[in-house]
């Protein structure tokens, strides 16, 4: 393993933000990794680097996960078990899953990012949360370089949330991921309106007209971070409370939401944005993405710095406008 010295980690997040490690290096393997935090406590780990806004230079070492490897085990006639290590690559895994036909992940296809940080935030798109399709992970204790075995209530997944931002937080790294798979009977979820809209015309819909469907629609209002960096959306959807969507909506008859409880409704932040006028804006190299607002955008050079002021500009704004606060859902460092 070599230490490289003043690495620009603009190839490695999806933001395309320019900022400089001190110290780099890249881990191919635990055995690797159990080394270098055997003898190093201050470390940045980055996985698929999709989910962090990166506003300064980076003093701690960085390092790299790039453990491969797929393994397959059956757990019953219905069902397999799917372990990636940590740094396969998310949509890889999805269209391989979908190749071998394990069911389970087609409506999470092109979300980008690895296998290791999935579980931090529980990814979701199309009415499916990793959750859903979790067995387990496995991760290693900085602080002992022990290994321990987290299950689907272990982790305490909630929307876009999990322990390993909350108490867990900086303390363990995801060495692995099992998911529970479908091989037969698959589960089926074509809820969400676009999808649903998208296959009207197909009677039985296969996994991979699900994942074709979500790719389209993905395509379709989502830049591609190979080619406009970002790192999907910005902010998580706020929760109001009946009272204020009961005043909001006699403003705005057409505020779209979706009912949580009684007394809890969700709105979508993209739509918030988008009526306090910041949809397809751009300050400098920095702008809110013309088809979704709730994608924040480095056009190329943009600094971490600057989207992060116009992110608390747009929290201002929803705010003074709606009495809503918006909660920045990517990991500004
Ligand atoms: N809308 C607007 N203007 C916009 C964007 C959205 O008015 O610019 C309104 C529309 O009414 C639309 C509604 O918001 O019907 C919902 O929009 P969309 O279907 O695009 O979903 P979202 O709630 O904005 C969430 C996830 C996405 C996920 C989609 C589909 C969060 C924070 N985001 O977005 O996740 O792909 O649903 O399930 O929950 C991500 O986390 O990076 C991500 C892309």
């Amino acid at each position: 393993m070599e230490i490289q010295q003043n690495i620009s980690l603009k190839p490695y997040n999806t933001f395309g933000i320019h900022t400089n490690a001190k110290r780099f290096v890249t881990v191919n393997s635990v055995k690797e990794l159990k080394e270098i935090i055997t003898s190093e406590k201050d470390i940045f780990l980055l996985g698929g680097g999709s989910n962090i806004l990166l506003t300064g230079d980076v003093e701690k070492l960085v390092i790299h996960l790039n453990t491969k490897g797929i393994i397959v085990n059956d757990f019953d006639e219905n069902e397999v078990l799917i372990t990636a290590e940590a740094g396969e690559n998310w949509h890889e895994l999805v269209l391989w899953c979908i190749s071998q036909n394990y069911g389970g992940l087609e409506n999470l296809a092109l979300i980008p990012g690895n296998v290791g940080t999935s579980p931090i935030q529980n990814i979701g798109a199309y009415g499916v949360e990793i959750k859903d399709v979790f067995k387990q992970l496995e991760a290693l204790e900085i602080a002992t370089g022990n290994t321990k075995i987290f299950t689907n209530a272990d982790c305490d997944f909630g929307y876009r949330n999990s322990v390993f931002k909350n108490e867990l937080k900086g303390k363990y790294i995801i060495l692995n991921v099992t998911f529970k798979l479908t091989k037969k009977n698959h589960n089926i979820n074509i809820s969400y309106g676009a999808i649903k809209d998208l296959l009207a015309d197909k009677k039985n819909p296969s996994i991979k007209d699900i994942a074709d469907a979500v790719i389209a629609i993905r395509q379709s209002k989502l830049p591609d971070p190979k080619k406009i960096g970002n790192s999907g959306s910005f902010f998580k959807n706020p929760v109001i409370n009946s009272d204020l969507y009961k005043e909001l909506s006699e403003k705005h008859p057409e505020i779209p939401h979706y009912s949580i409880s009684e007394n809890e409704i969700k709105i979508p932040a993209g739509w918030l944005i988008e009526q306090c006028g910041f949809k397809g804006k751009r300050f400098g190299d920095a702008g809110v993405h013309e088809k979704q607002a709730l994608v924040l955008v480095n056009y190329n050079n943009a600094t971490g710095k600057e989207i992060y002021g116009l992110a608390l500009e747009i929290q201002q704004k929803v705010m003074e406008t709606f009495k809503i606060s918006l909660e920045i859902e990517v990991n500004v460092i």
